[in-house]
């Protein structure tokens, strides 16, 4: 072996010492290219629905002050509840896309942070909520569109219908597409019909609408692409008879600018078929509709997480480490998504907020700088009495965090990735910090008071989570489970793991419910086989026998601040160390400091190979040309 050789060998050795101690970037890079959880693509609908997507940059420019009416939801993407409403809602926009000249049909996801502003405007109370925004309409004071109360899409459009209706024809706009919804009079006749009409209107559509329906209007709206239609309704079956309409056999007739009359038998009572009969009728004819435009404002769809499958494989490896990013998550979602989103904060909210962040406070998951967020935005809180508005809050927390900047040592969900980026998430994460803070709680003496962190959830819950239907269901099943009186912080601990455990079982199965990450009973008899009494019982239906203290022990263990993962963690140095880094380093600081074994080992290195070549040059002076002289190293 040559000294050549030597010099390669003792460099490789140095370069793989001084990289095992430091952690590989992979990770980082990896979590880089992962879209924040505000990320606007991350909402319920994409280019494949006719949903126009709103957003804080689109929605006055779409919806305030339009020609045109607009229904809108306002949704969060975590709600399971809009989830499971979201393909209504997709029905909904395919079947009134012919409306759509005169009414759209859009969304906005108030989960995504840059939102806020308008949801907390438009003063949405729960999710989904539906809005009929009127053309011409404009937001004020106790004027936010009118709320529809009902999630069945016949009642849907059958209340826009309504809506539409009443807006008084064209008076107060002037969008050429919306229909003349007056009844036929006595007056009118089959040549009065076209008085005023544009010349391209060949035929008047007579509809008969049954007293108390909206048939006429959508049977108008579903024909505002026909320009060379104008609907007409009729209620009075004398009036009817005029234009040849029978009201049970015959309810639609139409009549050309001749004068000709033919009415017709649509299949059945409804809006769609009876526009289906006059569209087949037209079409003999060789009448077409204008295509319909979806002015649908372009974005990328949610597409995967890139390296999103290293993740899941993390979390699948390890299903019941409570990770770090969570915590995180939940707490940066709660100050900046759900509580900037309220209007006002006032009365029992106000108490709430002040409980919550006192309890956070207290067992706070975050680092130094997090600690100081926390405990200074706790005290900007209480010393408002009587009320304070979601915008104060949120500008205090911004100029907070600009000031304690950088505070949370991750960007994204880890143990609550979701294997779509529209599943799991918040309401997992939420979990699992409010699982952390009783488990925090338990294990210190000076709090006593057993309700504490259930208290605080219980309030946050029903005050600030932004799933309406989760929040009463967790309402109902506190006050069945007697979340009052629970006797002692380890029984609180229980208390929320029962608690959720429940709602696992019933969400099962879900169309909510991640294929990735079934809900199961929690922990899984791999995790902890002596929480279980029965271990080998295999069905999940069964009522399972818990061992309380196994769960107790198991659950304490996991949410042990020393043992939260930090997996998918960015910037680890936000934390505070853990008892084992803290070893580690004690152990070689009393030594060395990894800067002096460093340099310790180049010296070492570099007096090997100094030895080598002295060697070489004054020992060996003699045999140089001895051909097997390195013979004396040994093979290598
Ligand atoms: C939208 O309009 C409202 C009032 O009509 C206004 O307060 C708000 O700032 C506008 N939003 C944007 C993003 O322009
Ligand atoms: C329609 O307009 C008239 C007069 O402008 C008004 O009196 C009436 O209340 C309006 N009706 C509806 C339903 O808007
Ligand atoms: C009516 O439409 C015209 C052209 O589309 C527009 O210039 C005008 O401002 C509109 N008037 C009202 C009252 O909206
Ligand atoms: C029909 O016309 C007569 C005479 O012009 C008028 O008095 C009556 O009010 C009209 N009826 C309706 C329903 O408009
Ligand atoms: C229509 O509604 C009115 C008022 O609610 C009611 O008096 C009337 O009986 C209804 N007519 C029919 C046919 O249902």
């Amino acid at each position: 072996m040559s000294a050549s050789h030597l010099v390669i060998l003792a460099v490789a050795l140095l370069v793989d010492f001084a990289t095992a101690g430091v952690p590989l970037p992979r990770y980082e890079a990896l979590l880089k290219q992962q879209s924040a959880p505000s990320d606007p693509t991350l909402g319920l609908y994409d280019d494949g629905d006719k949903v126009i997507r709103l957003s804080v940059d689109n929605f006055n420019a779409t919806v305030v002050d339009q020609n045109r009416g607009a229904l809108v939801e306002f949704y969060n993407t975590y709600c399971g509840h809009c989830r499971r409403f979201a393909p209504t809602y997709k029905s909904v926009a395919e079947h009134l896309l012919p409306w759509s000249e005169v009414l759209i049909v859009a969304a906005i996801d108030c989960a995504a942070e840059e939102n806020n502003g308008v949801c907390r405007n438009y003063e949405v109370m729960g999710y989904p909520t539906l809005r009929y925004l009127g053309p011409g309409f404009q937001p004020g004071p106790q004027h936010y569109g009118q709320s529809l109360h009902t999630q069945d899409i016949n009642e849907i459009r059958e209340i826009l219908a309504g809506m539409v209706a009443a807006e008084n024809l064209t008076s107060s706009h002037n969008n050429s597409y919306w229909p003349n919804f007056h009844y036929l009079t006595e007056n009118d006749s089959a040549s009065s019909l076209f008085e005023g009409l544009s010349s391209v209107t060949q035929y008047v559509a007579v509809v008969h609408e049954p007293e108390n329906t909206t048939l006429g209007v959508e049977v108008a709206l579903f024909m505002t692409q026909w320009p060379a239609v104008s609907v007409r309704r009729v209620i009075d079956p004398a009036v009817a008879a005029k234009f040849k309409i029978d009201p049970t056999n015959l309810p639609i007739s139409l009549v050309d600018r001749k004068g000709e009359i033919t009415a017709y038998a649509p299949e059945s009572t409804n809006g769609e078929s009876y526009a289906k009969k006059l569209w087949d009728v037209l079409g003999k004819k060789n009448i077409t509709p204008r295509p319909v435009t979806v002015h649908q404002p372009s974005a990328t769809p949610a597409s995967k997480i890139k390296g999103q499958n290293e993740l899941i494989d993390e979390v699948h490896r390890n299903k019941h480490f409570v990770y770090q990013a969570d915590l995180e998550q939940a707490i940066r979602t709660v100050l900046h998504n759900e509580v900037s989103k309220v209007g006002e904060i006032s009365g029992e909210k106000l108490l709430a907020l002040q409980r919550f962040l006192a309890v956070l406070q207290r067992y706070n998951p975050l680092g130094a700088n997090g600690h100081q967020l926390v405990s200074k935005l706790k005290d900007y809180v209480v010393q408002f009495n009587d009320k304070l508005t979601g915008s104060q809050f949120e500008e205090e927390l911004k100029r907070l965090e600009a000031h304690l900047s950088p505070v949370y040592s991750s960007t994204h969900f880890v143990g609550c990735v979701g294997s779509s980026p529209r599943l799991r998430g918040f309401s997992c994460s939420l979990w699992t910090l409010f699982h952390f803070m009783t488990v925090q709680a338990a294990n210190n003496e000076e709090s006593q008071d057993p309700l504490e962190v259930l208290q605080a959830m219980h309030g946050y819950i029903k005050n600030f989570f932004g799933c309406t239907e989760c929040s009463e269901h967790f309402q109902a099943m506190a006050s069945r489970r007697k979340i009052w009186s629970v006797p002692n912080k380890e029984e609180a601990v229980l208390w929320l793991w029962a608690a959720h455990n429940e709602v696992n079982q019933r969400l099962a199965g879900d169309a909510t419910e991640d294929p990735e990450f079934p809900k199961k009973q929690f922990p899984a008899p791999d995790s902890c086989s002596e929480c279980y009494r029965t271990p080998d019982s295999k069905s999940e239906n069964l009522e399972i026998e818990w061992n309380k203290d196994a769960v107790l022990g198991f659950l304490k263990n996991i949410h042990n601040p020393q043992f939260v993962s930090r997996y998918g963690v960015q910037r680890e140095e936000l934390l505070h160390p853990t008892a084992d880094k803290m070893r580690q380093k004690r152990q070689i600081s009393s030594v060395f400091t990894d800067m002096d074994m460093r340099m310790g080992m180049l010296l070492y290195a570099f007096c090997i190979v100094m030895m080598v070549l002295a060697f070489k040059l004054f020992a060996f002076k003699g045999y140089r040309k001895k051909p097997y002289g390195h013979d004396l190293l040994g093979k290598v």
